[in-house]
């Protein structure tokens, strides 16, 4: 067949398979049976192996397997099902041992007792079982709120619908990873792009017989909510998992010293390649129940974990074009389109270059031959050029002076602290001129840890924006759905779906809102911070015209690189308006505090060196019992908290102030 022929062909099968899939899909009546839709896939990917230049954007490559319904209903996690942050090195593992006992006021060499666990590549999973029986299994969702797939869960043979020992805690949840081991994999590999892809979309499905048809495993790890806890430490409750009769991995240990740690992790990265299911590296946690408490977690990742990575897998690919990718803060990033590769079970099309500086150091062109490499969850990234192997006729790479989207002038900042000029170009028009800049926003606005809104993804977004239905975050609660409904690729009930979503989300906390505004350098911890502070959407509204920025400097964690950047988004109309706009739709939730509040209300300055407790975790013990930490001793503040060598003026300040004040011991009294 020649080049075009093939090409035709491609292109009408791909046609095919888009239309049976909105058959199946939004339309819920398939056309065609599952052996002939199955043989059309297959059809496609042996094209897109011999061709790969060829690959369309709706290839089932990209397809999450069969595309995951919406329909699940939310339900609450009981305890937040948490991620972990990474390390990837042994100087990563001494530092986060180090951070460990800085937290701890321990010596900074001193090792702890971990427990060492394969991180299978899966998808986690919630279980809750009360008195025994198995009540309701949860996906993660967006760590608060999971989806409620128990009968999916129910078809999976390892977990077991009731359990009968004694010893099994009244109200519990166990968790696990749910994945799909890589013999079966293969099996079905015409349909899914890896492994993880198959196991979620599998979990997903509307109807369990579906899910039935995958096999699917699940080993046990870790428990939420649970009652009367009587585990000391980790390692015991893995081995009481066992006796309920739960799988466990057989590759956990309990390793203590750095040493120690990398010689398993250097056996395992070995090892790893005889398991029939895909493991990215080593989740250790400390395991000492009692230690994890005390050490607690950081906005979505406990600090008493961390997942040791292994080393990427990689691959050679030719560069075919260098585009430039702008972000929702400006930043402008060089990202290599690079002729389509397989690594590690991925189709990798794009990597990521960084920034000019690296471009400049390995003077990486169009049209050389380079090394990718893929770690994980990580976006790819180019390491090498292969000089050799360089054709004649390349050019240098220019990064461009204007923004390639709205032609402003590009600018690289100046830190006023470390005395460079930033590494990063940014685009230098105010956010909503740009339009990418504006994309980048409105996706920022709907992701996970912002609004969550289910069916709006990346993609949805781009397409709204070119369809002009979308320009500002508040044009999405005005939607016009009868519109959507009729739209390629849409049907009654997908735009329905997105309309309950849209819905839901309305409702939303005020650190979530802060959050999705996405002002540069403000995270969700930031955000908590702020919305502490400002307390109400009318403040919000405010703050350009009423707001003395220097009170925020008051906030502990709030620096100047935050002042900086909150005094320059809300200098700018458009941003206020865009919260006036939204203040109209939303209705602002209250954050829920868990302990209880024993310390509400009340506020804290701690000055002097405590002992055996740091200062990062007395703040934190403050906060868990809703108590607020003040930067000064002022007239709002309660209680300052002396340590050793104090700050005698803050001291003498307090006395003035008839601020009450307290010995270490007598603060640790009055929190019990
Ligand atoms: S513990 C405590 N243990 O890794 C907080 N997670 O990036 C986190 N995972 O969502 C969970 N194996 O899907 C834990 N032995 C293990 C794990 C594990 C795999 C996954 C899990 C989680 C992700 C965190």
């Amino acid at each position: 067949m020649s080049d075009n022929s093939i090409k035709i062909s491609y292109k009408s099968k791909i046609k095919e398979l888009i239309k049976h899939n909105k058959f199946y899909y939004e339309k819920s009546s398939p056309k065609i049976n599952d052996d002939d839709y199955d043989r059309l896939k297959k059809e496609i990917i042996e094209i897109e192996k011999k061709n790969p230049h060829l690959i369309d954007k709706n290839s089932p490559l990209f397809q999450v397997g069969f595309k995951p319904s919406k329909n699940f209903k939310k339900f609450k996690h009981r305890e937040k099902m948490l991620s972990l942050s990474n390390i990837f090195s042994k100087d990563d593992l001494i530092n986060f041992q180090k951070k460990l006992n800085n937290f701890l006021d321990l010596s900074s060499d001193k090792n702890f007792e971990f427990s060492v666990e394969p991180k299978i590549d899966g998808i986690s999973a919630s279980l809750t079982y009360k008195n025994g029986i198995l009540k309701y299994g949860l996906s993660r969702g967006d760590g608060s709120e999971g989806e409620l797939i128990t009968e999916n869960l129910k078809t999976i043979s390892d977990i077991p619908r009731q359990i009968l020992n004694k010893d099994f805690p009244k109200d519990i949840d166990i968790r696990g990873e749910v994945f799909i081991e890589n013999d079966e994999f293969e099996r079905l590999k015409g349909n899914f792009a890896n492994p993880r892809n198959a196991a979620s979309g599998s979990l997903r499905q509307k109807d369990p017989n579906q899910t039935k048809k995958i096999p699917l495993r699940f080993i046990a790890y870790s428990y939420g909510f649970i009652s009367k806890n009587k585990f000391k430490k980790q390692s015991e409750f893995l081995l009481s998992l066992k006796n309920w009769g739960f799988k466990t991995n057989k590759f956990n240990k309990v390793i203590s010293g750095i040493n120690e740690l990398v010689d398993n992790h250097l056996y395992m990265e070995k090892k790893r390649f005889e398991l029939n299911y895909d493991v990215d590296g080593l989740v250790y946690k400390i395991n000492q129940i009692k230690l994890q408490n005390r050490l607690g977690n950081i906005s979505n990742a406990p600090r008493w974990a961390t997942a040791h990575k292994f080393s990427a897998k990689s691959s050679f690919s030719i560069i075919e074009n260098i585009e430039i990718q702008i972000g929702r803060t400006g930043a402008l990033t060089p990202v290599a389109k690079i002729k389509p590769v397989n690594i590690g079970g991925v189709l990798v099309s794009n990597a990521s270059l960084h920034n000019e500086d690296e471009i400049n150091r390995k003077d990486i062109r169009i049209g050389d031959h380079v090394k990718i490499e893929r770690a994980g969850d990580v976006i790819p990234h180019v390491i090498s050029v292969d000089l050799s192997k360089r054709p004649n006729n390349t050019k240098k790479f220019i990064f461009p002076n204007n923004c390639p989207s709205c032609g402003s002038k590009i600018l690289k900042e100046y830190n006023q602290l470390t005395k460079k000029y930033d590494a990063v170009r940014r685009c230098s028009s105010e956010g909503y001129e740009c339009d990418k800049i504006s994309i980048e926003k409105i996706k920022h606005f709907i992701s996970k840890d912002a609004f969550n809104i289910d069916g709006l993804g990346k993609k949805v977004v781009e397409k709204f924006w070119e369809l002009k239905l979308i320009r500002y975050p508040q044009d999405i609660f005005h939607l016009n759905f009868n519109k959507i409904s009729s739209l390629d690729g849409w049907g009654k009930l997908s735009s329905s779906n997105l309309k309950f979503s849209i819905e839901n989300a309305k409702s939303i906390t005020l650190d979530k809102l802060i959050f999705s505004l996405g002002i540069r350098h403000i995270g969700q911890e930031n955000a908590k911070l702020l919305s502490d502070n400002i307390k109400t959407i009318d403040n919000l509204c405010k703050i350009d015209t009423s707001y003395n920025f220097l009170n925020f400097t008051n906030i502990d964690g709030i620096g100047e690189t935050q002042v900086k950047s909150l005094k320059k988004f809300f200098s700018k109309d458009i941003n206020i308006k865009i919260i006036k706009e939204l203040k109209k739709i939303l209705r602002i939730k209250k954050i829920e505090n868990k302990v209880g509040g024993k310390l509400s209300n009340k506020t804290f300055l701690i000055t002097g060196k405590l002992s055996g407790i740091s200062r990062a975790e007395a703040k934190s013990i403050i906060e868990n019992y809703s108590g607020k930490i003040l930067s000064s001793v002022n007239n709002k503040l309660n209680y300052l908290i002396i340590g050793e060598k104090p700050t005698q003026k803050k001291v003498v300040k307090a006395k003035e102030l008839n601020v009450i004040i307290l010995k270490q011991n007598e603060f640790l009294k009055m929190i019990n």
